[in-house]
C-alpha cells in the first residue's frame, strides 16, 4: 500500500499512567498559547483520564494563570496569606515567598498538612472548584520517602459500593466547613471574620453527578473539611464517614504521583479525591504552585433536579 504523506502537525502525545486514572502528556509547550484544536484534545483527555501531567514545563506565574484560564475563570483564595503572587495563586510550599525554608511547626506548613487527608479543593465553598493545576518548582529528591500526591477515582469508588450502601447514600449530604482544619490542628490561628463571612459551612450531596460526563455518578465527601454525615445521628454519621474513607483508600482506585521538576498536573475535582502523602517537612524543601478553576455551579446530586 502506498504511504500517504502526513499533513498533520505533531500534537501532544497522551499516555495513560495506570489503571485507575491519569495520563502523561508530552510534546506540548504550555508557556505559549495552545491552539484551540490542541486544547480541545487536552480537554477531552482531561475528561477521560481525570488527571493529566504535562512534563518538562517552564512556566511563569502569568503563563500558568493563562493556561489555567482555558478551563474556566479562576478562584481567588479567602485567606490573605495565600495571596503571595496573585489572589488566584496558592503557594503549596514549605518555604517562604523569598525562598527561606520553614520548619514543620510553622503555620504555613501546618496549613499544608490539612491536605494530607482525602479531599477535593474548596469543598467548603457553596460552589466547590472544578479543577486544580499544580506546578512543580522544587520536587523532593529521589531518596525522600513520601511527598507524592495521591488521587482516587470516585466514579470507580462509587461503582464498587455494595448496592445497599449505594442506596443508603443516595439521599445523604455532608456538611463541609473550612474550620474543620482547626479541629485537626488546633494550633492554627482562628478563622478571621472575613473568612467566616466568605466561607460559612455548606452542605453537598454524598453522591454527585458529573455535568460533563452525561450525569455519571461519583462519590463525594472529604476527610479534611468534616467528619460526619448530615441527617444522621452523630456517632452513626461518623462511623459511615470512616467506612467511606476506608473504601476510597483501596489502592485499586488510586494513582500516586511523584512530582518531577517542571510537571504541571491538572485534575478534575468533580470526580477525584486527592491527598498529600506525608514526608519529612523539616528535612526537605517542597515547592509547588497551584491555580484553581472555579466550579460552574453547585454540586448536583442524583435527585437535585427533581
Ligand atoms: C493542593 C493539595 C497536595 C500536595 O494543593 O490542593 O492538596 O501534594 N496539594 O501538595
Ligand atoms: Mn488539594
Amino acid at each position: 500500500m502506498a504511504t500517504v504523506a502526513q499533513a498533520t502537525v505533531a500534537g501532544p502525545s497522551i499516555r495513560p499512567l495506570g489503571s485507575a486514572l491519569g495520563a502523561e502528556v508530552t510534546g506540548v509547550d504550555l508557556s505559549r498559547r495552545v491552539d484551540d484544536d490542541t486544547f480541545a484534545r487536552i480537554h477531552r483527555a482531561f475528561l477521560e483520564h481525570h488527571f493529566l501531567v504535562f512534563r518538562d514545563q517552564a512556566l511563569t506565574v502569568e503563563q500558568q494563570i493563562a493556561f489555567s484560564e482555558r478551563f474556566g475563570p479562576l478562584e481567588a483564595f479567602p485567606e490573605k496569606d495565600k495571596q503571595k503572587d496573585a489572589a488566584t495563586v496558592y503557594n503549596v510550599a514549605n518555604v517562604t515567598a523569598d525562598g527561606k525554608k520553614l520548619g514543620s511547626k510553622d503555620i504555613q506548613v501546618i496549613f499544608l498538612k490539612v491536605n494530607a487527608r482525602w479531599h477535593t479543593d474548596s469543598s467548603y465553598r457553596s460552589v466547590p472548584s472544578l479543577a486544580s493545576l499544580l506546578y512543580c518548582i522544587e520536587p523532593l529528591p529521589d531518596e525522600a520517602v513520601g511527598g507524592e500526591t495521591e488521587y482516587a477515582n470516585m466514579f470507580a469508588a462509587h461503582d464498587a459500593l455494595p448496592e445497599d450502601l449505594r442506596r443508603q447514600l443516595e439521599p445523604l449530604h455532608m456538611v463541609h466547613y473550612y474550620e474543620y482544619g482547626r479541629r485537626l490542628y488546633p494550633e492554627l490561628p482562628p478563622m478571621t471574620h472575613h473568612e467566616r463571612v466568605h466561607v460559612p459551612p455548606v452542605c453537598h450531596p454524598v453522591i454527585r453527578v458529573h455535568p460533563d460526563r452525561g450525569g455519571k455518578r461519583s462519590l463525594f465527601f472529604t476527610e479534611n473539611a468534616g467528619g460526619e454525615i448530615g441527617g444522621m445521628p452523630l456517632a452513626q454519621g461518623q462511623a459511615l464517614h470512616r467506612q467511606l474513607v476506608e473504601h476510597v483508600t483501596d489502592p485499586r482506585f488510586s494513582y500516586k504521583h511523584r512530582w518531577r521538576k517542571g510537571d504541571l498536573g491538572v485534575w478534575d475535582n468533580r470526580c477525584l479525591l486527592h491527598r498529600l502523602r506525608e514526608y519529612d517537612e523539616d528535612r526537605y524543601r517542597r515547592v509547588l504552585r497551584r491555580t484553581t478553576v472555579a466550579g460552574a455551579g453547585p454540586v448536583v446530586g442524583p435527585f437535585s433536579r427533581q
